[in-house]
């Protein structure tokens, strides 16, 4: 924990959405590898961009390229992978943007930890808090393993990678995720329709 530093105040959430009328939001998927996650949110990102609003993806892979290039899979590592990334979606959509998160986050706790920090109050106490809609992409394992698009799976079988998820590591499933994806049973067109259906309907989109 840093010492000897101040928060400094900044715009209010309600102040900075009487200049941008989009209400930002976090769209967290969660889901085995291969479960299909990142084929949804990329394509829901294209969807909500071309509907006219800013959305941004932030993806397992890729931010491992760079913000959090330092981190492994271990236990620890993953929730600090987690707790970053809850951190910067939060920032993506405290500035009115959808952000789009696409990391297993195998962890019940951690996706709880992502949760809670949305809903923590804004700059100020009456600033509503940042929705947080939690995208199940159910998948079984057999039909995970099977896709195998990277070859994870088998390389994990082997013992050549360790701790990974579903093999050797834990995936501990949500309970009450807001939207569930059965990605095997359904096509990724529908699991967009689906999404932005449940967005529309609780007046995110305007
Ligand atoms: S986590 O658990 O949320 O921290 O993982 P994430 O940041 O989403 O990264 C998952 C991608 O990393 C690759 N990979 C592994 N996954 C799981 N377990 C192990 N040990 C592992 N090693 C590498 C894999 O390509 C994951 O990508 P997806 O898109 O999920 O298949």
């Amino acid at each position: 924990m840093s010492t000897n530093i101040t928060w400094h105040p900044s715009l209010t959430r309600k102040e900075r959405n009487t200049y941008r009328k989009q209400r930002g939001l976090t769209i967290w998927f969660t889901g085995l590898s291969a479960s299909g996650k990142s084929t949804i949110a990329t394509a829901l990102e294209q969807h909500l961009l071309h509907l006219g609003l800013a959305a941004y993806r932030l993806d397992g892979d890729n931010v491992r390229f760079g913000l959090n290039k330092d981190l492994g899979f271990d236990e620890k590592s993953r929730n600090e992978n987690i707790r970053r990334i809850a951190e910067v979606a939060k920032l993506f959509a405290d500035s009115s943007t959808i952000a789009i998160t696409s990391f297993i986050s195998p962890y019940k706790a951690d996706r709880e930890t992502a949760r809670s920090l949305h809903a923590a109050p804004g700059a100020d106490p009456s600033d509503e808090p940042l929705p947080f809609i939690e995208v199940y992409v159910d998948i079984p394992l057999e039909v995970a393993e099977a896709r195998d698009p990277k070859g994870l799976y088998k390389k994990a079988r082997e013992g050549k990678i360790p701790e990974f998820t579903g093999i050797s590591a834990p995936y501990e499933a949500p309970e009450n995720p807001e939207i569930l994806i059965k990605s095997h049973e359904t096509s990724v067109e529908d699991a967009v329709r689906t999404i932005t259906e449940y967005l529309q309907k609780k007046g995110y989109l305007g």
